[in-house]
């Protein structure tokens, strides 16, 4: 059992329920697949919650404010912090409770965001990420799907998104963006039980049905327990 500041991991055993993470750069549909997902858990009976990084939490709702749209630029490990004190509320009120209630979880971005986003992006260097997730977010994520696709391609989806003006972080030029996908890339091939990569330049329909393929074996037990 690894303690952290009142937040309680078990490394041998889990909480009973599932936490599925999607990642990718902006524009890349994790919010689209996250959704339909959802919905054909929910019609199958599954305890599904979905949730997002930042704002899954009232604390986390000001952080996010804050992290997207402050007029003035903030310091890269101010932004750090401010991640992850949105992600250790989060952890504590929302994802381990629902985990220890048997729930699956489905979390739009976490601590691999900060990687790819804090640590590539803005250049703080992924150590200090693995630092901070060691001492307040420890608990990893069962699977990760990396929603991969080009950068321009992905920004011309925000660009073309219905009443979407872009926020702090999507107005970083290309760049960014690509050191964005290539640490998210990285760490892909470094975590490769963990990680997923869907080719999220294919059809909502295909990337839905590709994700849903291999998330088909975790459910097995949750749809036993349903029809006790
Ligand atoms: N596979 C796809 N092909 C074409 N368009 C897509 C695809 N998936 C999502 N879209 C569209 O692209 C836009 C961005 O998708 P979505 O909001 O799901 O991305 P996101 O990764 O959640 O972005 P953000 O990081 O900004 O929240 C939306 O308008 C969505 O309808
Ligand atoms: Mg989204």
């Amino acid at each position: 059992m690894r303690e952290s500041a009142g937040v309680r991991v078990r490394k041998t055993q889990r909480p009973k329920g599932l936490f599925i993470t999607f990642e990718g750069i902006e524009g890349s549909g994790k919010t689209t697949q996250l959704l339909r997902a959802a919905e054909l858990l929910r019609r199958e009976g599954l305890p599904v919650v979905t949730t997002r990084e930042p704002g899954g939490t009232s604390l986390g709702l000001q952080l996010r404010r804050l992290l997207l749209e402050l007029p003035e630029p903030m310091d890269p490990a101010a932004e750090l912090l401010l991640m992850f004190a949105d992600r250790r509320q989060h952890l504590r009120e929302g994802i381990l409770p629902a985990l220890e209630a048997g729930r699956i979880v489905l979390c739009d971005r976490y601590t691999d965001a900060s990687r790819a986003y804090q640590g590539a992006g803005r250049k703080l260097g992924e150590e200090l990420v693995d630092l901070l997730q060691e001492n307040f977010a420890p608990l990893e994520p069962d699977r990760t799907y990396l929603l991969d696709c080009p950068v321009d391609s992905a920004l011309a989806r925000i660009a073309a998104r219905p009443g979407g003006d872009r926020d702090r972080i999507e107005r970083e030029g290309i760049a960014f963006h690509e050191r964005v996908r290539t640490a998210y890339r990285k760490r892909a091939r470094k975590e490769p039980k963990r990680f997923v990569v869907l080719d999220a330049s294919a059809s909502p329909d295909q990337v839905c049905a590709d994700l849903m393929e291999d998330l088909e074996p975790f459910l097995e037990p949750f749809r036993k327990r349903a029809a006790r």
